[in-house]
């Protein structure tokens, strides 16, 4: 049994009301888990979703905060594919209420992965949901082919980062659209071949000078409204739009006709594992590779203590570039 600190959603609210930092126990792990020491924890704007009551996979508090965590495993049950003292990341077993924000976290054995040499806490802690929701979206569900046009909105957050990368390492030539011009230069530090502010830009103008007249072949969206609306005026015939999510509060609003008439795809991107352990584990050794050949990895931005998880938090509703991370033994 080992005992410490989590910070846990007990009630829904404001997140300097909602989330309260408690002492727990964590038992030995059950098949299909390992328990790591935390080091570091990916954040973002899910977070503010749970907070809030608006995260449509969990229900009423209590619960534990965060999706996603580094460290060191000091249990894993036998038959494990980790022994103890094994450096690893991976998505914490939030559904089951246990977070990451917490100095021992549950990790989902089949999306847990060895962290890559020269990888450092932060950059670990903040790897898993972001590639696993690009891998989804541009492997899994297009999937993305070398030389097409790729379009990131939100190019500075968690997911939009992990796109432009994972986009790039796929061979599509990628444009960034980003709400500031910090967060503008931020994606094309991060791999970006060209960036747009949307606050100042002419997207649609821009988008056509860029492709030369052809137009986007995929939109990769976590934004929605406005800007994910303004970008679908930019896909090419037969283009694509991945539907992440809903930073801006709307999803993408789609006009079955306007579908019709352009001959565009909307497909909804959930980055839930694979049936199979396998496939799944394959998929993380994949971007592990990637990872360690450096053709990928994670944009880290703010790196926040851990007694500020209420203040990340808060934060997430206009959040700076790049990935945020929760630092859990300094
Ligand atoms: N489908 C999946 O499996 C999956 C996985 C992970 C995340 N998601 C979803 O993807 C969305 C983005 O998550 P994230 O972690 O990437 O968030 P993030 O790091 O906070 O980035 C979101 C971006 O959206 C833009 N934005 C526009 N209006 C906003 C608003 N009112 N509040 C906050 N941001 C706003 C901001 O870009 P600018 O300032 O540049 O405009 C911001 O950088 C969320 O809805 C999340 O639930 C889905």
């Amino acid at each position: 049994m080992f005992t410490g600190r989590a910070w846990r959603v007990v009630r829904f609210g404001e997140p300097g009301q909602a989330a309260e930092l408690q002492e727990l126990t964590w038992d030995e792990p059950s098949p299909g888990q390992v328990l790591v020491r935390v080091r570091a924890a990916g954040a973002g704007f899910p977070d503010l979703m749970m907070v809030s009551g608006h995260f449509p996979l969990l229900g009423a508090p209590p619960f534990g905060l965060g999706e996603e965590a580094a460290g060191e495993v000091v249990a894993a049950p036998a038959g494990s594919r980790f022994r103890v003292g094994d450096r690893v990341t991976g998505i914490t077993d939030f559904l089951t209420r246990w977070g990451g924000y917490a100095d021992f976290a549950y990790l989902r054995e089949e999306s847990t992965i060895r962290i890559p040499e020269g990888m450092t806490d932060e950059q670990a802690a903040g790897f898993p949901i972001g590639f696993r929701t690009a891998y989804a979206g541009l492997v899994e569900r297009v999937p993305i082919e070398p030389g097409q046009h790729l379009l990131v909105l939100g190019a500075a957050g968690s997911a939009g980062a992990a796109a432009v990368q994972l986009g790039k390492a796929l061979g599509a030539r990628v444009i960034a659209v980003a709400g500031s011009a910090e967060k503008t230069e931020f994606a094309l530090r991060h791999g970006a071949d060209h960036a747009l502010n949307h606050r100042t830009e002419d997207l649609t103008a821009r988008i056509a000078e860029l492709t030369g007249g052809h137009g986007i072949d995929v939109i990769y969206d976590p934004v929605g409204g406005q800007t994910a609306a303004t970008a679908m005026e930019s896909l090419a015939r037969n283009g694509r739009i991945l539907l992440i999510g809903l930073a801006s509060g709307t999803p993408a609003p789609l006009d079955a006709t306007d579908m019709l008439m352009r001959n565009y795809t909307a497909l909804g991107v959930l980055a839930i594992p694979n049936d199979d352990a396998e496939t799944e584990a394959a998929i993380w050794e994949r971007l592990a590779t990637l990872a360690a050949k450096g053709e990928i990895t994670t944009s880290v931005g703010t790196v926040y203590d851990f007694d500020d998880v209420p203040h990340m938090i808060a934060q997430q509703g206009a959040p700076n570039a790049g990935k945020s991370v929760v630092s859990v033994t300094a």
